[in-house]
């Protein structure tokens, strides 16, 4: 029993649990993401499972993501990434609605299964009807020969090391990090980026990793944040574009550890429901960085305060706006609006990591919840 104990204290490497040891381990889990794929100097990714397939991607009629849980959040990130970058159509289901609706699929659609484990249940059983139609299946898992990464035509490893936390983290950003990287490949090879944008592009996802760490250095101030609101019974989160799936995964974070009810919603969308909502007991959690459409989230914070709701921005380093009207700013480094998800994840991530561990909630192994879904 001791022995037991003292092994998963050393497996937490000095972190309390493996989900604060996982957030932490971000800037390096990207940069075993990208390494030897992103080549900056040659200007060039390497991606083989997209080089040995080019054809199948650059013909592919529109490309359609399964997956579940967080893994599906990182698919409705990349849909953004694709679709600006590459300009190819995407699609986003939820693997278990796809399997179940005779979907419309054949040879010239490209399937990408997200997954971490690589044993979801309900993506495995969707990539082999995919493949049934003869659909091109490429896999992004974590877990190395995994039934998904097996049955997969081609894939690409997330190389984001193993994850025990329930709740997955390093797995979405490093998921995210791999579509990017794949976007970019394929986006160079349809000429629908700029050569000087595809190279700062790769400056730019170079720098993640030191600007992932600085974001981590809130972690005082988001569990002083994290103590105010700790009682509430719900909470809401908002974001647009790139960072709309930002804010489902950051409510997501918080009812899988905490058991506090929360919604992510699409900024704008806010004023077709949830609005009737706010009130000054109602904490809203809204992703306001920089570029995109900053304007107009500022003016949706302002409906929010005009209704007294509690409001906690995640903001660009230096913003002064924002900083004004809301009741708490956590600030992360500026960056490209198609990177800024790899940024603006890491304090949600900490204020419901925080939150659970001041409700003396079990946070690497929540109530009813499993680490992979191997059954329907
Ligand atoms: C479970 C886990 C989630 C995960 C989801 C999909 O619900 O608790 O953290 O996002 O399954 O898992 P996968 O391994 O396919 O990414």
């Amino acid at each position: 029993q001791e022995l037991q104990m003292n092994l998963e204290q050393i497996e937490k490497g000095g972190y309390e649990h493996f989900m604060l040891k996982e957030i932490h381990e971000q800037p390096k889990a990207i940069t075993d993401t990208y390494r030897g794929r992103l080549l900056r100097n040659e200007a060039i990714i390497k991606m083989a499972g997209v080089e040995d397939n080019m054809k199948k991607f650059l013909n592919a009629n529109r490309i359609i993501i399964v997956a579940c849980g967080t893994s599906w959040h990182a698919g409705l990130v990349a849909e953004y990434i694709f679709e600006e970058l590459a300009r190819i159509p995407v699609e986003v289901e939820y693997a278990s609605e796809f399997r179940y609706r005779n979907p419309i699929i054949g040879e010239n659609d490209v399937v990408i299964a997200i997954s971490q484990s690589g044993e979801t249940a309900d993506t495995l059983a969707a990539i082999k009807l995919a493949k049934s139609k003869g659909a091109f299946v490429f896999g992004v898992c974590n877990v190395v020969g995994s039934s998904i990464a097996r049955e997969a035509h081609a894939g690409a490893y997330t190389h984001a090391g193993p994850e025990i936390g329930v709740a997955s983290t390093k797995a979405f950003t490093t998921q995210i990090t791999i579509l990017t990287l794949m976007a970019l490949r394929l986006a160079r090879a349809k000429g629908t980026i700029s050569s000087s944008d595809f190279r700062q592009h790769l400056l730019e996802l170079e720098l993640i990793p030191n600007k992932v760490e600085q974001a981590l250095k809130s972690d005082a101030h988001i569990k002083m944040i994290a103590d105010i609101y700790k009682d509430s019974r719900n909470c809401l989160y908002l974001g647009r574009g790139f960072n709309f799936p930002v804010a489902l995964e950051g409510a997501l974070k918080l009812k899988e550890i905490s058991y506090i009810h929360a919604e992510g919603y699409p900024a704008a969308e806010m004023k077709h429901g949830p609005i009737a909502l706010i009130d000054e007991n109602m904490p809203i959690i809204v992703i306001a960085t920089k570029k995109g459409h900053y304007e107009k989230v500022v003016s949706n914070i302002q409906e929010i305060k005009s209704r007294k709701g509690k409001i906690i921005g995640i903001v660009t380093e230096g913003d002064t706006q924002v900083r004004e009207l809301a009741d708490h700013v956590i600030e992360v480094p500026d960056t490209l609006e198609s990177l800024s998800p790899l940024l603006t994840t890491i304090p949600l991530q900490l204020l419901s990591y925080h939150i659970a561990v001041l409700l003396g909630k079990n946070v690497d192994q929540p109530r009813n919840l499993a680490k992979s879904v191997t059954v329907e």
